[in-house]
């Protein structure tokens, strides 16, 4: 007995000599977010974006009573992530003054992605709403928001690309007041919700088979609500959930119906003069 603990002990001090500490480049204060300056929390057109992809990457929180400290850096591409270990999913948000394209190429995981207008002065004031000047979105490898992808008051966006992007958690995208956009999730399989606005032509979900709430659209483009509606209501998974698009072309509501489960009991009890048909059941069963 003692011999395995010693063992397990051993193992243990291995593992934490193979990690990585983490070396403070993410910034200082992982420990505290409450302490978060703006400049580490908002992504700025002067970001290095290297150093953002390498922190988002390979920040890992682990079981401190396992390894002594919380902290490390492991890139899961090259090693493997040890036990009690997890991602620590970092959020993406630009800066209100944040001006051009975003790119950000070798980005596969986030926890939020914020890209949104700001309100200058307080609500208190009635502030006036500056859009965000965002004006296109590349995310080539992103694969996972764990949380919440919010595009909003971005007038200024032509393109967003999110060609792998697989999961989101809720989905809401405003163009309005923008060009006509065409949009596509080629890889997007499951959502729990999607609110959409602006001049949307074409919207595509090929890939999805599961949302759990409404899917709301409302374009004032040429999108083709019918054909929409009806390639995605199947996808929603409970009642009173279902597709909601308007634009210039129609609007269409459609609402999930739960396909009727079968009840094992049914049949036979409900034939008039039952008890013929459950003998005869029962004489099946017992010749089984
Ligand atoms: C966006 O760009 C416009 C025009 O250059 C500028 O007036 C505005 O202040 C910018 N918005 C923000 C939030 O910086
Ligand atoms: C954006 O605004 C911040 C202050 O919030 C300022 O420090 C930074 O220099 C500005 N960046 C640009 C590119 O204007
Ligand atoms: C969409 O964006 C417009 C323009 O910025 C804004 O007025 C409107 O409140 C936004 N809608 C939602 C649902 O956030
Ligand atoms: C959107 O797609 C439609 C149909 O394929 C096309 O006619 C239109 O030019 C596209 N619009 C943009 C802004 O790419
Ligand atoms: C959705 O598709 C994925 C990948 O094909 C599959 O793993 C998952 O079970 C599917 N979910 C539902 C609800 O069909
Ligand atoms: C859809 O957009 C139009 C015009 O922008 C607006 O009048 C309407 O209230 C919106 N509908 C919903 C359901 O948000
Ligand atoms: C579609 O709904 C919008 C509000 O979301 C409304 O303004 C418009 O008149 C409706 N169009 C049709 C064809 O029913
Ligand atoms: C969705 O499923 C329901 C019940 O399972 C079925 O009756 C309906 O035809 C389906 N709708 C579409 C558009 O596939």
């Amino acid at each position: 007995m003692m011999f395995s603990r010693y063992l397990v002990g051993l193992s243990i001090v291995g593992l934490a000599a193979a990690i990585a500490a983490y070396n403070r480049e993410c910034g200082p204060t992982l420990e505290d977010t409450a302490k978060t300056t703006d400049a580490e929390f908002y992504f700025d057109v002067t970001e290095d974006v290297d150093l953002f992809v390498r922190c988002a990457e390979t920040v890992y929180e682990c079981d401190t009573k396992l390894y002594n400290a919380r902290w490390f850096m492991i890139d899961s591409t090259k090693e493997p992530v040890p036990v009690g270990c997890r991602k620590q999913l970092g959020h993406l948000t630009t800066s209100h003054n944040y001006t051009g394209p975003l790119e950000v190429p070798g980005l596969t995981e986030l926890y939020g992605l914020g890209i949104r207008g700001t309100y200058e002065g307080t609500y208190e004031d009635n502030g006036l709403l500056l859009p965000t000047n965002v004006t296109s979105i590349d995310l080539p490898d992103l694969v996972n928001i764990a949380n919440t992808m919010t595009i909003n008051n971005a007038a200024s966006i032509t393109s967003l690309n999110l060609p792998k992007l697989r999961h989101i958690n809720k989905l809401l995208l405003n163009f309005t007041g923008g060009p006509a956009i065409n949009l596509t999730f080629p890889s997007l399989v499951d959502v729990s919700s999607i609110a959409i606005y602006g001049e949307i032509d074409t919207l595509d979900f090929p890939a999805l088979n599961e949302t759990r709430n409404t899917i709301m659209v409302n374009s004032t483009g040429n999108l083709d609500c019918d054909t929409f509606s009806k390639s995605l209501v199947n996808t929603t998974r409970y009642d009173q959930s279902g597709v909601s698009c308007a634009s210039r072309r129609g609007n269409v509501t459609l609402t999930h119906v739960e396909p009727p489960k079968p009840t094992v009991t049914s049949g036979a009890f409900k034939i008039p003069g039952g008890s013929l048909a459950l003998t005869a059941l029962l004489a099946y069963i017992l010749a089984l």
